[in-house]
């Protein structure tokens, strides 16, 4: 079996075992204390980034004799589902996120060395690993040894946005990330990835830690229109957001009503948008507003600190005859800022730092 299959039939075994009526949480079983919505939840230290303006530079790769590069990335996303596309998107930010962004997500379990970031609990649920092995295969027969892992990433999630949104998110992504050696699955949950029961205070300060502001915390949370999420990540024994809440952070009673019928294990996998589940577009925003959203960390955006900015991104750009768009909703081309910025955040950008991984599971044999 794929590992990634493997991975994902572990967490579903583990997820069913515990239902919403068990004393055990997910949080338990993998060894965390459960989350306390009365305690602050520990922020990582904001740190200055070790590289604050790498060099990375849009075409990069047609300067390092292998032109072809973004196209064979292009062409392997082609292929995916639109699954493996919201995956992609969510790879690239659980990379960048913990060691910053050098492919260290995608590093196998390797015998007596501590766990690798895949097998930390928000990662198990990660998908598309193997669209950028694909990538990777193809690129090291054309240009052996020359694409880094980390940079296929940030490629792949580009077209994986480009594609999803229908061509309406479109950006260069600037390259020449070097790939990390160091991952390890203490870093990802409680400490580098935010938690979806996290408050506005709590998710800010997570991202601030990544160099990432408040309003790229709200345009790139704009994903969650895509995609899937298990039940567990939003109602289980500890945190369950379809149980009556009078906070105005509630879910929509219809959906909680609805998803309390589907939800029969924590590890069925629901949609997170059900207007539009497959494209990524502006109706995320809307349904902040309208409290159609899965996790406390997207209800909380529509709080009085970010309000202004979701209810810009919620309209609908003004229509000829009702028909036909004039101008367009800024959210599509902030999002793609959005990821620029994200994908600098502690790259590393020469041999001292990183390498040129031959296969994104694992860091290069040593001569
Ligand atoms: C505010 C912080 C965030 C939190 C707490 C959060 C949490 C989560 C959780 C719990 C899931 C569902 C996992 C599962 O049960 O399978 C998820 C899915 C997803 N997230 Fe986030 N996320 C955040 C920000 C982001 C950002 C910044 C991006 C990308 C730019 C992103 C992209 C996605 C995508 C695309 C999915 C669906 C993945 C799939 O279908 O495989 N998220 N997120």
């Amino acid at each position: 079996m794929a590992p990634k299959l493997a991975a994902l039939a572990v967490l579903a075994s583990l997820l069913g075992a515990v239902s919403c009526e068990s004393p055990l949480s997910i949080y338990a079983i993998y060894g965390y204390d459960p989350p306390n919505p009365n305690q602050p939840y520990p922020l990582p230290p904001v740190l200055p980034p070790k590289n604050p303006n790498p060099e990375l530079k849009v075409g990069y790769y047609v300067q390092k004799n292998c032109p072809q590069a973004e196209d064979i990335v292009k062409r392997a996303v082609k292929e995916a589902t639109a699954g493996e596309k919201a995956g992609l998107i969510r790879l690239h930010f659980h990379d960048c996120f913990v060691e910053g962004c050098d492919g260290s997500v995608l590093l196998e379990k390797v015998a007596n060395m501590p766990d690798p970031e895949k097998l930390g609990l928000p990662n198990l649920s990660l998908r598309g690993f193997n669209i950028i092995d694909q990538a990777k295969a193809t690129l090291e027969k054309e240009c052996p040894e020359t694409v880094s892992c980390a940079d296929i990433l940030a490629f792949a999630a580009r077209d994986a946005s480009k594609s999803l949104s229908y061509g309406a998110i479109d950006y260069q992504v600037p390259a020449g990330r070097f790939d990390g050696n160091v991952s390890l699955a203490s870093e990802t949950f409680g400490k580098n990835l935010p938690p979806p029961f996290g408050s506005i205070e709590q998710i800010t300060g997570m991202f601030a830690a990544k160099g990432l502001n408040q309003t790229d915390m709200v345009v790139l949370s704009g994903a969650h229109s895509i995609g899937r999420s298990a039940c567990g990540s939003f109602a289980n024994s500890f945190s369950n957001r379809l149980l009556p809440d009078n906070s105005s952070t509630a879910m929509n009673r219809t959906l909680a009503d609805q998803l309390s019928k589907t939800c029969t294990t924590d590890s069925v996998n629901v949609p997170q948008d059900y207007q539009t589940p497959y494209t990524l577009d502006h109706q995320y925003y809307k349904n902040v507003l309208s409290h159609n959203v899965l996790f406390n960390s997207d209800a909380v955006l529509e709080s009085s600190q970010t309000k202004v900015l979701v209810d810009s991104y919620a309209r609908d750009p003004p229509s000829f005859l009702g028909i036909f768009p004039i101008g367009r909703n800024a959210w599509y081309d902030a999002f793609g800022q959005a990821m620029v910025k994200m994908g600098k955040w502690d790259v590393k950008i020469n041999l001292d730092q990183g390498e040129i991984r031959k296969v994104c599971g694992y860091v290069n044999k040593k001569p």
